[in-house]
């Protein structure tokens, strides 16, 4: 028998892909950045000592539903200067590469550096045929389908069009759109994005183009990839083509002669920054004459002829008024910072994250202090630290709480986790109405007209602690009806919204509770697994013990891990969880998940060749082997199936020779029942 980790590692992959969604796609990370580098730690431990089961590219590009695209000419990365001597170097770098004397000319054009998504978009014979974003910069994801919907993408050139050419530009939101969409997002009960780059990456990479449709992503279309003949021969020259053929191209794009004229641009546009109706986050220069950049040409992942002069973060310092401890749905404890209001490069900040217990320790900011606040991307401030000489005699440190602030149970910190939480549970009123809140949301119950607001009024009115109460509330239709703000007719409306819900399909069931890392997909897969509300019911609370089969069988669940695991059984060894989930599933007409037969793929043998568009090799061999299926990597008389992705080679002959059934990845995913799996 071997005791090699592997399904152990499997699961690790599994629950990173997941976090990797969560974070890449859905633009809503299920984990902290700290709780993710620890799968990441663990992860590269496995690999030192088992190099051949940990694929090299866990994590790095998240596993899409996108085919792969191959970019012509690779789309690189900028140098980056953070000064004026910085900025020098470049410049003499390059007229030293060119043996330039002093006085011979050497314009530049310079652009603002918007900090969205690049994409690349290839045009033959005029008509737009291929979209991709940057990718790896080596290989990108295809999103022709979305960018066709982009009114900011012209699906054909205006005028004389070379016969094949790729141009290159970034997508971005404007500051106003990026409010409005996360105004939207709030209205919708989705989480906002944190800042226009994730929020432009969340738009442009959906599965469902209407969805790109609706978001008033824009574009400046700035370089060059692949060019079927010569169409300019100097970069200000190609800008203005590009704006002939249909794009818009950033108008404080300017043409600067020589040094002085580009440094004069640095400062106009720091001054202008906050004015612009965009995020920059400096200015990128290039050198103007085509044949200078072809001669230049590339050192290592960036090119000789072009440089990213960034602006020094945006900084303001106030006074640090006080800390607020916040206290989430899932009972963490953040403390806040309440600043004097500032003005940090055009936006008022008065509270900024002090994001835990750790930082708050490191950063060693007390009560009273001069605090520098920092704009980097995200909207939400960050405190760097005091300004030590200021800090005056009155000054008090933080004592972190190691009480809930709300309910006053005991707050713990467990194992390795940075963040400290209240273990009030749902007795906890910051827990309980945050629950509530998610409880009734639409990926959740989805209770029409049962808001926050709504949820918040009926907790402080008494009318519901738990969530079974939400059903209770039949009773007190003419109460609600007598409420202000309320009438007879709206107070039926909600119950027989309620009443509708009354039936739920499992999975939503799962979600609804709330409980911490268990999002839709993870939900999913355990309603899948388990089938019906009964028998998850009674697996969870055998897996509470430690070393139960229970327990194993749910951290292998293909998806799920350890982790993800012990979570669940932390919430099932809570009597007041049991109880509030018993309840609630008495109230409940609870559905059935139509399961995937375990086993279906018994004792068969399967090889994968070439890429799956759909899915990460990991992915479909965890897959394969929860349905009981071995996975080898040569193809013989014994195999039973060779599934075949794209490119696939020498395997795929082997198995035509042998006559070994062969399945598309379409046939794949539908024996493994990966259909009807959403996203
Ligand atoms: S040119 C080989 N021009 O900056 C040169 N990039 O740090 C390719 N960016 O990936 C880039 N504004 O996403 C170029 N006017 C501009 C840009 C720009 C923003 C972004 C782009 C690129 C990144 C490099």
């Amino acid at each position: 028998m071997s005791t090699r980790p592997e399904a152990e590692i499997a699961a690790l992959i599994a629950e990173m892909a997941q976090h990797d969604i969560a974070y890449h796609q859905n633009d809503a990370p299920t984990i902290s950045d700290a709780d993710y580098d620890a799968l990441r730690r663990r992860l590269n431990a496995f690999a030192a000592l088992y190099p051949d089961l940990v694929p090299q590219t866990v994590g790095a590009a998240p596993a899409s539903g996108f085919a792969k695209h191959q970019h012509l000419v690779p789309m690189l990365s900028l140098d980056n200067a953070f000064d004026e001597t910085e900025f020098a170097e470049f410049l003499t770098g390059a007229r030293r590469f060119l043996r330039l004397a002093e006085d011979q000319p050497l314009a530049m054009m310079g652009e603002p550096k918007i900090d969205g998504l690049s994409i690349s978009l290839t045009y033959e014979h005029g008509r737009l045929v291929k979209g991709a974003t940057r990718g790896d910069g080596g290989v990108g994801e295809d999103v022709t389908a979305n960018l066709r919907r982009l009114p900011a993408i012209p699906l054909r050139l205006k005028g004389d069009a070379p016969a094949r050419i790729e141009i290159r530009g970034e997508i971005f939101l404007t500051k106003a759109d990026f409010e409005q969409l996360n105004q939207a997002q709030e209205s919708a009960k989705q989480r906002p994005f944190a800042n226009p780059r994730n929020a432009a990456a969340g738009s442009l990479r959906q599965l469902d183009p209407s969805i790109t449709a609706q978001r008033p992503l824009s574009l400046f279309a700035y370089a060059m990839g692949d060019c079927s003949e010569p169409v300019a021969t100097s970069h200000h020259e190609y800008l203005d083509r590009l704006r002939a053929w249909g794009f818009e191209v950033n108008p404080r794009s300017t043409l600067l002669p020589d040094f002085a004229a580009a440094v004069r641009f640095q400062s106009d546009l720091a001054a202008e920054r906050a004015m612009l109706a965009y995020d920059i986050d400096g200015v990128v220069y290039k050198i103007d004459d085509l044949a200078l950049q072809n001669r230049l040409g590339f050192a290592g992942r960036a090119p000789r002829w072009a440089i990213a002069w960034k602006f020094p973060a945006e900084q303001a310092t106030s006074i640090l008024e006080r800390i607020e401890i916040q206290v989430g749905r899932t009972g963490a404890l953040t403390p806040v910072a309440h600043i004097a209001p500032v003005n940090v490069g055009g936006v008022l900040v008065s509270r900024a994250s002090l994001h835990n217990e750790d930082e708050l320790a490191r950063k060693n900011v007390m009560i009273g202090d001069t605090v520098i606040v920092q704009r980097a991307g995200d909207v939400i401030p960050q405190i760097l630290g005091p300004v030590l000489e200021k800090r005056p005699v009155t000054a008090k440190p933080f004592v972190f709480p190691t009480h809930c602030p709300i309910c006053g149970s005991l707050a713990l910190r467990t194992k390795d986790e940075v963040v400290r939480r209240c273990t009030g549970g749902l007795t906890c009123p910051a827990q309980a109405v945050e629950r509530l809140v998610h409880l009734t949301s639409r990926p959740a119950f989805d209770i029409e007209g049962f808001g926050e607001k709504t949820v918040q009024e009926f907790w402080d009115a008494g009318l519901i602690k738990a969530p079974a109460d939400i059903f209770h509330l039949a009773p007190h239709e003419s109460a609600i009806a007598a409420r202000e703000g309320w009438g007879p007719l709206s107070a039926r409306k909600l119950i027989e919204a309620i009443n509708q819900r009354r039936k739920i399909p499992l999975a939503r069931f799962i979600y609804a509770l709330g409980i911490r890392r268990i999002g839709e997909q993870i939900a999913k897969l355990l309603a899948k697994h388990y089938g019906s509300f009964a028998h998850w019911r009674a697996e969870m609370q055998a897996a509470t013990i430690i070393g139960s089969d229970a327990r194993f069988a749910l951290g292998n669940i293909m998806g799920i891990g350890p982790g993800i695991a012990e979570e669940l059984a932390d919430f099932f060894m809570e009597d007041h969880n049991r109880q509030s989930v018993d309840d609630l599933a008495a109230e409940l007409a609870i559905e059935d998940a139509p399961k995937i037969a375990e086993g279906t793929l018994s004792g068969k043998i399967i090889v994968f060749t070439g890429s799956l568009a759909t899915m990460s090799r990991p992915e479909a061999k965890a897959r394969a082997e929860a349905l009981g299926a071995r996975v080898t990597e040569s193809v013989s008389a014994k195999t039973n199936f060779v599934v075949l992705g794209a490119d696939a080679g020498s395997k795929a002959k082997r198995a035509a020779e042998l006559g070994v059934q062969t399945l598309s990845e379409t046939e794949w995913r539908s024996l493994a029942g990966f259909e009807g799996e959403e996203g």
